[in-house]
């Protein structure tokens, strides 16, 4: 998000726009205007952030903004301050809201962000890229432990109620089975290609699970121990990434995409092109109304599926 950041600043200071930096997202906006959440950024306001993951202007969860009254303290804390548009950089809970404010008259765009890739409007989202990198180190580094001792490594992956991260991550690191919350495996399902791992003399199996799956991989570690300890023959480890895939610093695919979302994003604003998300489509940067990608979910590509379990033999 940083380069995005960067790069929205760099662009409007560009032109002669005045830029302000909203920290820690709507509930800053919302925030009296005496808690200074809303700050001028200059060129040096942003300079050296490009390679830290996250945002510097922080970031916050704020079920608060569905309510039009509390809207309406964030649009008049804009107008206090004479601001004309807002960029609204995350993912689809940030992108609703942002629908929401275009539709009551405030000049929005998006920039598609998060790291479940599940909004629809973009093929890739910033920081995805950082995350898969991320996790796949995390499980590079599971599988020495897994190897030496014969484990079966059940890895727990964000992704909300999107399997594309666990997918990615599943198919880049060889995962014997990936379990998503689109392409659900039951536990004996599970087992099965575990002890097909075993008995084809494999040092270890890494199974792969997206949080928004069925089952969270803890309970699905409990299930196959309790009902397929005999068959599996590795011994079972689970670990849970989390917060970790949100961390790191940003890929090079995810500050040219930062960069490139960032500049787009103003040049909408400048002719006029509002209520609309910045996002990727093959190599271009293209736009798509914002009512049109709000309320759904990205599918995935079940082609990758099959082809992760014909590869993991
Ligand atoms: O949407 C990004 C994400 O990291 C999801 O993958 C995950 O389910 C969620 O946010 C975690 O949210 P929080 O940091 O509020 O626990």
């Amino acid at each position: 998000m940083n380069m995005a950041i960067r790069a929205v600043t760099r662009s409007a200071l560009d032109r002669g726009w005045t830029v302000y930096g909203i920290e820690e997202g709507y509930a800053g906006l919302i925030a009296p205007a005496d808690q200074g959440k809303i700050r001028r950024l200059r060129a040096r306001d942003v300079g050296g952030i490009l390679g830290q993951g996250g945002t510097v202007l922080g970031s916050a969860r704020c079920p608060e903004f569905e309510d039009p009254e509390v809207r309406a303290r964030g649009r008049a804390n804009l107008e206090r301050l004479g601001v004309d548009a807002l960029v609204v950089i995350g993912g689809n809970g940030t992108q609703t809201g942002a629908e929401v404010l275009s539709r009551e008259g405030l000049d929005v765009v998006g920039v598609a962000s998060t790291i479940d890739n599940d909004l629809l409007g973009s093929d890739v989202t910033l920081g995805v890229d950082t995350a898969i990198n991320v996790a796949l180190d995390c499980v590079d580094k599971l599988r020495v432990t897994a190897s030496s001792h014969r484990r079966a490594s059940l890895v727990e992956v964000m992704g909300r109620d999107c399997g594309y991260l666990g997918l990615m991550v599943g198919l880049a690191c060889g995962a014997e089975a990936i379990v998503l919350p689109e392409a659900d495996m039951s536990p004996a399902q599970v087992a099965a290609r575990i002890e097909d791992a075993y008995q084809r003399g494999k040092k270890h199996a890494i199974v792969i699970v997206a949080e928004g799956s069925a089952r969270r991989a803890s309970e699905l570690e409990r299930v196959l121990l309790d009902e397929h300890c005999e068959r599996i023959g590795f011994e079972l480890r689970t670990t849970v990434l989390g917060h970790i895939q949100r961390g790191g610093s940003p890929t090079a695919t995810d500050r040219l995409l930062g960069a490139r979302f960032g500049a787009r994003a103003v040049d909408c604003i400048a002719r006029g092109e509002t209520g609309v998300l910045v996002g990727l489509r093959g190599r271009e940067i293209v736009t798509t109304p914002l009512a049109q990608v709000v309320g759904g979910i990205k599918p995935v590509d079940m082609s990758l599926v099959e082809l992760a379990r014909v590869l993991a033999v």
